[in-house]
């Protein structure tokens, strides 16, 4: 396994207050890592940070080797990293398929082969492609969202809470995806409220608080720590 994303020491926030302060993590190539902790910790902001939408004051991101913090969202996602936001992630008024088409903007070739990997991963969306997105369940515009950060064939994808008001019918389902994309050799960084199952598919568990790495360890250790399961996972 290669060090695919390093979060090393980071400050970062919206104009002079840092909402991360002092936040490390180490990603490997081909791991499912979930950030879970309170509403305000700074799971979202940790991923904008990531994805060069929030300025960082202090220390440094690395992806696949290089800087890539003070870089802009465009040049990250050149670089292999697709990023699927907590809310607003798909255009509501195009049909499923212009919204597949758009997430491949920076692509040069083999738009076909993204699509068909796309529309293999989730069969649904290709029943739907004519779809105004607008119109979709919530599990199926989750699902759009993640086949749209898939069409540029990222290394590493970054998810903000893809189960969120999900029946519990596909949150299990999009667990199900996500191991089906870590297994085709994408990373996976997803923050979670869902946390025990997500936690449950985790190779690496994060507890974020107050805008540091409280406690990390392997998913299923993290779950079985009774502090943990008090404090953040509702007893
Ligand atoms: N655009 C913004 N401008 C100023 N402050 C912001 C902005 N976005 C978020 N914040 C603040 O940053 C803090 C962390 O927010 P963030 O969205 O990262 O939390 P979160 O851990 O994702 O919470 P949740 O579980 O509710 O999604 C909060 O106090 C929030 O009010
Ligand atoms: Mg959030």
């Amino acid at each position: 396994m290669t060090t695919l994303l390093e979060v090393i020491d980071i400050r970062a926030g919206y104009g002079e207050a840092d909402i991360l302060n002092g936040l490390t993590l180490t990603l490997s190539d081909n791991e499912i890592a979930v950030i879970i902790g309170p509403n305000g910790a700074g799971k979202s902001t940790l991923m904008k940070a990531i994805f060069g939408l929030v300025s960082v004051h202090g220390g440094d991101i690395r992806f696949a080797g290089q800087v890539i913090s003070g870089r802009r969202a465009d040049q990250i996602a050149k670089l292999g990293l697709s990023y699927v936001p907590q809310e607003r992630n798909v255009f509501a008024s195009m049909t499923v398929h212009e919204n597949l088409e758009m997430g491949a903007y920076l692509l040069r070739a083999g738009l076909r082969d993204h699509l068909s990997r796309v529309y293999d991963l989730f069969p649904q969306l290709q029943e739907r492609r004519n779809q105004i997105a607008g119109t979709l369940s919530g599990g199926e515009r989750q699902m759009l969202a993640m086949g749209r950060a898939l069409m540029l064939d990222p290394r590493l994808l970054l998810l903000d809470e893809p189960t969120a008001a999900l029946a519990p019918r596909y949150v299990a389902e999009t667990f199900e995806r996500i191991r089906e994309i870590r297994s085709q050799g994408i990373g996976v960084l997803m923050v979670e409220q869902n946390a025990r199952q997500a936690l449950a598919v985790a190779d690496r568990g994060i507890v974020l608080v107050m805008g540091q790495n409280r406690f990390e360890d392997s998913g299923p250790k993290l779950l079985a720590n009774r502090e943990i399961a008090e404090m953040y996972l509702g007893g």
